[in-house]
């Protein structure tokens, strides 16, 4: 009897010890979830760098990190950028003004007002935050530049495609269009 229970210790020590030693081990009794897609600490990576695969907190798909920005170039001309699918109804504007007040203006502002610095005049620039009164570059911007470049941030301003839905960016777009007209 006792040495039954010796030898069943033994294995189970010895198993303990195989799979702690070698992640090989032909059984695992420990599941843990070390090995999966993710930026392990001490791994080459950057803050803007990840493994191919990885998502990330804001909800980032990175397929090719490198191909982060390939957007812009058919978004800048007028002919290739994605048109606004909303039309500036009230319900569009309603939505748009509530969501750039909630996630634009604390930045931008919704003037073209500027602090000493040159920046929006608004709280968080004078603090240091580097963001323009933007309503006075955007009547440069196409709808679909301004959508992608709130989807996907910029190497400042954040990404906020995780905080705002496909149709709240194009309804934030339709209110500033009524934003720059206003300040003319
Ligand atoms: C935390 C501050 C912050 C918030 C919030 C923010 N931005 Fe920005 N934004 C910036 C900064 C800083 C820049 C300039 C540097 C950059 O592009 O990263 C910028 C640039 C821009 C530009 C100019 C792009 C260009 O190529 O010159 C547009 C358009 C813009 N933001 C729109 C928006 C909209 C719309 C929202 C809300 C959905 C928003 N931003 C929220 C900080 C912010």
């Amino acid at each position: 009897m006792k040495n039954k229970f010796l030898i069943l210790l033994g294995v189970i020590l010895l198993a303990g010890y195989l799979n702690l030693s070698a992640r090989t081990a032909v059984f695992s009794l420990i599941n843990d979830m070390f090995n999966q897609i993710s930026l392990k600490p001490q791994e080459p990576g950057s803050m803007t760098t990840f493994p191919i695969g990885t998502v990330s907190v804001d909800g980032r798909v990175y397929g090719d990190p490198a191909d982060r920005f390939s957007w812009l170039v058919p978004e800048m001309n007028i002919r290739s950028a994605t048109p606004n699918p909303f039309k500036p109804d009230p319900e569009s504007l309603a939505n748009g003004k509530l969501k750039y007040n909630t996630y634009c203006q604390v930045c931008h502002s919704d003037s073209d007002l500027i602090n000493a610095a040159g920046f929006a005049a608004t709280k968080i620039n004078d603090l240091g935050m580097i963001a323009p009164a933007v309503i006075t570059l955007t009547p440069d911007f196409t709808d679909g530049y301004i959508y992608h470049k709130v989807k996907h941030g910029g190497a400042v301003m954040p990404t906020l495609g995780y905080a705002t839905t496909d149709r709240d960016r194009w309804d934030i777009i339709n209110y500033i269009r009524t934003l720059e007209k206003r300040d003319e």
